[in-house]
């Protein structure tokens, strides 16, 4: 399945390349990415989450399943064509996504925020995507119903 940022917005994916989807859970994002020509890295803590996508991917190829905890950085280097990021909110990572962004590379970044819901520590603060990610070039944002979205692209 696309990341749901993506929906309608399935047009500014580059044509192929290299993703990273992080904190893929399932892996449903992943798999649906590989579809598509990238040879992704699907990584998560997981590892009843990654042998569950790793079994509906079916062999599939593209998918490279990484077991990795994200709270000590992402595990390898980049540069990837697509970074995704759905469900997954931890600050301290936001400069190491955009990092990881090859020039023209796509940001799709999804977190429970507090405009729209309650507070609390898990929740981004109004305005947090497009503050953190401000070097990017904005294609779609938003904020409500408590999550919020950011789809934006590095500079050439
Ligand atoms: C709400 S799920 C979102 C899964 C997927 N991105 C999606 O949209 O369906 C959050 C995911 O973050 C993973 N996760 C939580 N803490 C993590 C960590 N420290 N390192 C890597 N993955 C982590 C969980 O295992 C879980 O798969």
């Amino acid at each position: 399945m696309p990341p749901d940022a993506l929906r309608g917005r399935e047009h500014l994916l580059p044509a192929g390349g290299r993703a990273l989807d992080v904190a893929c859970g399932r892996g449903g994002v992943a798999v649906w990415l590989a579809g598509r020509g990238f040879a992704v890295d699907a990584v998560d803590v997981s590892p009843v989450g990654l042998a569950a996508g790793a079994a509906a991917a079916d062999g599939a190829a593209g998918v490279t399943w990484i077991a990795h905890d994200l709270t000590t950085g992402l595990p390898g280097a980049g540069p990837y064509d697509v970074v995704v990021c759905q469900r997954y909110r931890d600050p301290a990572l936001y400069p190491a996504l955009a990092a990881a962004l090859a020039p023209g590379g796509l940001l799709v970044i999804t977190v429970l925020s507090e405009v729209g819901d309650s507070g609390g520590p898990f929740r981004a603060r109004p305005g947090e995507l497009v503050a953190a990610f401000g070097d990017l070039v904005p294609h779609a944002m938003a904020e409500g119903g408590g999550e919020a979205t950011l789809v934006a692209r590095r500079r050439a």
